[in-house]
């Protein structure tokens, strides 16, 4: 039987961190869905669609499928039949914030398994937040996220 996974996220925009994660994800998952979560209660620089047309983009020719969902993160991955739950952890400080949400997602739905993968360490310090804010200042995110995504930042933000 296929074991199908869900890696889900805000990826406001996605960065090299998160497509390390889906690679290894590969590696590890017969079937891997990319849900980017539909969070009205938080302000996003970018809209769902053109998160997910940066996801098609960067990942072309990755065997994954590019979700969106919104509610429950647990009651998204029971519905399309999957039975784990990637997330990245990226440094000691990732971890309380992680092991709440795993806890709670087991309390929620137990027969989900949380899955812990640490990204290569060259990408250990990148999120989507200080990419947003050094790219808001105008520098240059080159090498941290895909061409797509630096693309579409350099248009929201142009260079001084
Ligand atoms: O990339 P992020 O912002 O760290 O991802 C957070 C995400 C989407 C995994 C989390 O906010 C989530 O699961 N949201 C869906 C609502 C939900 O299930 N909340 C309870 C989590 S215990």
């Amino acid at each position: 039987m296929a074991i199908r996974a869900v890696y889900p996220g805000s990826f406001d925009p996605l960065t090299n961190g998160h497509l390390d994660l889906i690679e290894r994800s590969l590696r590890i998952f017969d079937e891997l869905i990319v849900a980017v979560v539909t969070n009205p209660a938080k302000a996003a620089l970018f809209t769902e669609t053109e998160r997910v047309e940066m996801i098609r983009e960067a990942t072309r020719g990755l065997r994954i499928e590019i979700m969106v969902f919104e509610g429950l993160l647990v009651d998204f991955v029971a519905r399309v039949g999957a039975r784990a739950i990637v997330r990245g952890l990226r440094a000691v400080s990732d971890f309380e914030y992680e092991f709440q949400m795993a806890l709670m997602n087991r309390k929620l739905r137990e027969e989900i398994e949380t899955v812990f993968l640490m990204p290569h360490e060259a990408y250990s310090y990148i999120s989507s937040r200080l990419i947003k804010e050094v790219a808001g200042y105008g520098g240059s995110v080159a090498g941290l996220v895909p061409a797509v995504v630096e693309k579409r930042l350099v248009e929201r933000f142009p260079r001084r």
